[in-house]
This record gives C-alpha cells, sequence and structure tokens, in this order.
C-alpha cells in the first residue's frame, strides 16, 4: 500500500489530512497516511505557546504568536470552502476574530471525524534522504528520546516557514543596555507599557507588533523601515522613520538623522526557509515570496515529484489556499492528475515566477495569488467558493488600513462560502483589551 508521510499538524498539515478524508468519505481508497507533529497538539502557529527558546525537550519551538493577536485579514477571506464559520459557530460572527477564535475553528473542522489518530504528537522528524524511489524518514519519539525510522512512498512537508527568525546585527547591538528580541519571541505587549520601543521592519509583524505596544501604552514606538515605508497614519506616539544606522549606549540613530532613547529593539526581520530535516537535493531554498522557484503549482517538487510542499508561499490567501494545494498534492498522489513532461513543468514554473517578479503593488499582488488559488481549485474536487468575492474582499481590506490603520479591523465583509455578512463587533479593536473567545463571540 502506497504510503504518505505529512510532516508538521499546523492548518497546512490538517488541510492535507482533511483532503484524504474527504476522498475516503466519498468511497475512494486513500493511501496509509502518517502526520508527524513536534508539538503536543496541532493547529501550528495558532496552537499559542507561552515559551520561547526551546521546550522541555531541548527542541526548538516553532510559536510566532502572542497574546492579544487578532487575524490580520477578512476571517472571509480565508474560510474553509467545506467547513463555513456559521456552520462552526452557529451564527455569523464579526470579520477579523483573535486567535483563539481562529483556532478553535480550523480545529472544529477536523476534530470530527478520526484524523488526530493519524498524527504522532511530540515526534520531530530529523532526516529524510531519498533511497531508491522510497523515502527514509527518521524521527524523534521526544517523549521517551527514540530515534525510529519508517518507509514512505511520498512526503509531504507543511512544517510553515513563520518559525525560524532571521536576525540581523546593526552596530551598537552589542553594547546596548536594553532588550533586543525578534518578533518570533515577542509574546505580550503589556511587557513594554512606558518602554521606548523600536521596531525593524516594514511588513505585517512590524506593523501589528507596533500597534499592540502603543494600544498597550508603550511611551513611544518608532518604526525603522530598510526599503520602503508601510506609510500608514499612525496613531499619536508612532512614528516611522528610514533604517537604523546604529546604537550607541542606548540611543538609536536613524539614517535620516532621527535619534531616540531605546529601552527594546524589536526585530521583525522576517524567517527563513529552513528544512534541517531534508536531504540537500530536497530542500527548498527561498526568500519569503509569493512564487517559490522549483514547485510546480507551487506545491510539486520539481526534481521528484513525490516530493510535495504545502504552503511555502508568502501569504494574502490562507487556510483555503492551502486546502486547494492539499486537494491537489491528494490528487497527484493518488494518480488523479497526471503530471506533463519536465519542460512542460519548467516552463509552467517559469511563467508563474517572471510574472511574479513584474509585480509593483498589493492589489497586483492579491490578483496573482488568486489567479494562482483559482487555478488549483479548478484541477480537484475542492468545494465550490467564491475566490471573486475573496479578491473584492481583500481589496478592500487594503484601502480601510490605508484609510485607517486603527480601525481596518472594524469592519465586516460577506462570506464566500455562505454569503453571509459579517455583524460588526461589539468593541472597536482599538479598545478591545481582552482577545478571549468567550468575550469575543459575547454578543
Ligand atoms: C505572527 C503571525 C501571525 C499570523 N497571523 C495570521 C493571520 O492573522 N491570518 C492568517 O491567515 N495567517 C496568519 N499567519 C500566517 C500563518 O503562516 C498561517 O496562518 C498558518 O499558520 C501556516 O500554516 P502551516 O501549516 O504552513 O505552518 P505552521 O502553522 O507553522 O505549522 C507548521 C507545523 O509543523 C510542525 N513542525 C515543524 N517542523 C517539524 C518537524 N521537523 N517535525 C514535525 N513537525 C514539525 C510545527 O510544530 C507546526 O505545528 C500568521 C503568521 C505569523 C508568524
Ligand atoms: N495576525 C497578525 O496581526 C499578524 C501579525 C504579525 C505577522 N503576521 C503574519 O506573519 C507573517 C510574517 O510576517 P513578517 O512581517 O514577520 O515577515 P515578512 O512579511 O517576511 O517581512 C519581513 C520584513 O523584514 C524586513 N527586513 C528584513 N531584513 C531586514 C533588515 N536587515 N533590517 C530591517 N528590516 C529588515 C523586510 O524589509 P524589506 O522590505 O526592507 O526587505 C520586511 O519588512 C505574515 O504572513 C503576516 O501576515 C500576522
Amino acid at each position: 500500500m502506497t504510503r504518505v508521510a505529512i510532516i508538521g499538524a499546523g492548518p497546512c498539515g490538517l488541510s492535507m489530512l482533511r483532503a484524504f478524508e474527504h476522498a475516503e468519505n466519498k468511497g475512494e481508497k486513500i493511501p496509509e497516511v502518517v502526520c508527524f507533529e513536534k508539538q503536543e497538539d496541532w493547529g501550528g502557529l495558532w496552537n499559542y505557546s507561552w515559551r520561547t527558546g526551546s521546550d522541555q525537550y531541548g527542541d526548538p519551538i516553532p510559536n510566532s504568536m502572542y497574546r492579544y493577536l487578532w487575524s490580520n485579514g477578512p476571517k472571509e477571506c480565508l474560510e474553509f470552502a467545506d467547513y463555513s464559520f456559521d456552520e462552526h459557530f452557529g451564527n455569523p460572527i464579526p470579520s477579523f476574530p483573535p486567535r483563539e477564535v481562529l483556532y478553535n475553528y480550523i480545529i472544529g473542522r477536523v476534530s470530527k471525524g478520526n484524523l488526530k489518530k493519524k498524527i504522532k504528537f511530540n515526534t520531530r522528524v530529523i532526516n529524510t534522504i531519498n533511497n531508491n524511489g522510497k523515502f527514509e524518514v527518521t524521527y524523534q519519539d521526544k517523549a521517551n528520546d527514540k530515534i525510529l525510522k519508517e518507509e514512505f512512498d511520498y512526503v509531504v512537508v507543511s512544517t510553515g516557514h513563520f518559525s525560524v527568525p532571521f536576525i540581523p546585527e546593526y552596530e551598537g547591538m552589542k553594547s546596548f543596555p536594553g532588550r533586543i528580541m525578534h518578533s518570533h519571541d515577542f509574546r505580550d505587549a503589556e511587557e513594554f507599557r512606558d518602554k521606548n520601543v523600536i521596531v525593524l521592519g516594514s511588513s505585517y509583524s512590524a506593523e501589528d507588533i507596533a500597534l499592540q505596544c502603543n494600544k498597550y501604552g508603550a511611551k513611544s514606538v518608532t518604526i525603522g523601515y530598510r526599503h520602503n515605508p508601510m506609510g500608514f497614519k499612525w496613531p499619536d506616539g508612532m512614528r516611522e522613520v528610514f533604517y537604523l544606522d546604529k546604537l550607541e549606549g542606548k540611543k538609536a540613530i536613524f539614517k535620516d538623522g532621527t535619534k531616540q532613547d531605546a529601552d527594546v529593539i524589536i526585530l521583525c526581520t522576517g524567517y527563513l526557509h529552513h528544512f534541517p530535516f531534508l536531504e540537500e537535493n530536497l530542500k527548498l531554498k527561498t526568500g519569503n515570496r509569493l512564487y517559490p522557484p522549483k514547485l510546480y503549482k507551487g506545491v510539486v517538487w520539481q526534481d521528484n515529484h513525490k516530493l510535495l510542499y504545502l504552503g511555502m508561499q508568502d501569504q494574502f490567501h490562507t487556510f483555503n489556499m492551502f486546502d486547494c494545494q492539499a486537494w491537489y498534492a491528494r490528487d497527484v498522489i493518488m494518480n488523479k492528475i497526471k503530471l506533463p513532461n519536465a519542460d512542460k513543468i519548467n516552463d509552467d514554473i517559469n511563467k508563474w515566477v517572471s510574472m511574479e517578479e513584474k509585480l509593483e503593488n498589493p492589489d497586483q499582488m492579491i490578483d496573482f495569488q488568486t489567479e494562482y488559488t483559482k487555478e488549483l481549485h479548478e484541477m480537484s474536487d475542492y468545494p465550490k467558493i467564491d475566490f471573486e468575492l475573496i479578491r473584492k474582499n481583500f481589496k478592500e481590506w487594503e484601502h480601510h488600513k490605508v484609510e485607517n490603520i486603527l480601525t481596518y479591523r472594524n469592519k465586516s465583509f460577506s462570506s464566500p462560502v455562505t454569503g453571509s455578512v459579517a455583524p460588526t463587533h461589539h468593541t472597536p479593536w482599538e479598545k478591545a483589551m481582552d482577545d478571549t473567545l468567550k468575550t469575543f463571540l459575547n454578543k
């Protein structure tokens, strides 16, 4: 019997399990599937951990989420086609839920069947090699400190790429008397109340962590961008300046001449695609981009079609794109989709990569990833979902952010699955200090 290893039980790994379950429920004979998850529970980044550094077994903590993290895009853009928010919560809920609410939704979909039984928890894959057409997967049972090996026909890598921080060094860091940390280790903005905070970076982590610090009472927040400023209308106490030059004692000195006393430097400088558990010739090598090279349809490893990667793209679309990828991967594995010859694969990858390299603004990027996801969607039996509405929702969301970065999370969108319109949340985001599921769902 064909054996499939799935590495990681975050949203992508769970999409893969769900895709197989969907086929099985339709009476199809599915391969034997084993999912390896190094944490003690499922949900990936959404499974919040207070820990930073390493866990009780000495294994690095993959988690990068923090308290008070709310969805940064409308939930209507990430909704599962086969499991709507209305179905899970029983009635429409607001468009920007906090982490615990989204976690509850992700887990709700997979908790119904027997999928959990297919996952080996506390199990870290440490090596994967390809030998005569088979994959030998070596893994550590962390709790019993045992190293074991199994053979598989296919490997699906769904280990995420926002867990291993990229940490640059700036002059003066060695003698800086305050705290220097990466966003990966950020857990709670309360810690920075009354502090002067420097945030480096100009993407989603920089934006959200800077806003969190401001919301929870930081004395000042100075964001240092490197290439392009985010350019939002920042609230009082926040500003965005050009590129950190160096630190001199407690002072942060920026290249535009700005000087700011600093208690903490938070590096929101992104993450590495890091696959220490794959042999060299199986490793995807890429930065955070919308179309990493060497992946046919963004999924199939060009040099070995029995190795598949999910969710390796930079992400506007998330959960339903992961689903479309997983449904496609399933059909490749089950031989329902035949791959073209090597030249056609190469041409297709090059076509997408060269389109991606010409993208200039968020609207074009949204269009690009929507077209990519739509193409995948049409190739499998992933249920109906309105990607045109999702495209529209994303573009409106981008414009709401430009209008007011403090209030974009108070807007409502309509569902691409059920059509229902989200109610307005009882408390505007800028005043909502409690992010628990109980408070959020309280009408
Ligand atoms: C701070 C932050 C906030 C975010 N907020 C949003 C948001 O609001 N909305 C949104 O749609 N997306 C958000 N994202 C994007 C996020 O990437 C996706 O939502 C989603 O978590 C990606 O799923 P994944 O399965 O690819 O990866 P992950 O969620 O990272 O899951 C990967 C899993 O693989 C496991 N794993 C890793 N290595 C091994 C190994 N060697 N052996 C076994 N298991 C392993 C990990 O333990 C983990 O459980 C956010 C990301 C970050 C970093
Ligand atoms: N739900 C939420 O509110 C929330 C919050 C945080 C993050 N997220 C998610 O988390 C994921 C990761 O986002 P991310 O912002 O961590 O990573 P990212 O999108 O990959 O951005 C990395 C940033 O680091 C900057 N950078 C890299 N090296 C630098 C250097 N040496 N000096 C200064 N800046 C440097 C880059 O700037 P250049 O452009 O100059 O290269 C870029 O702005 C995204 O999917 C995002 O949606 C969501």
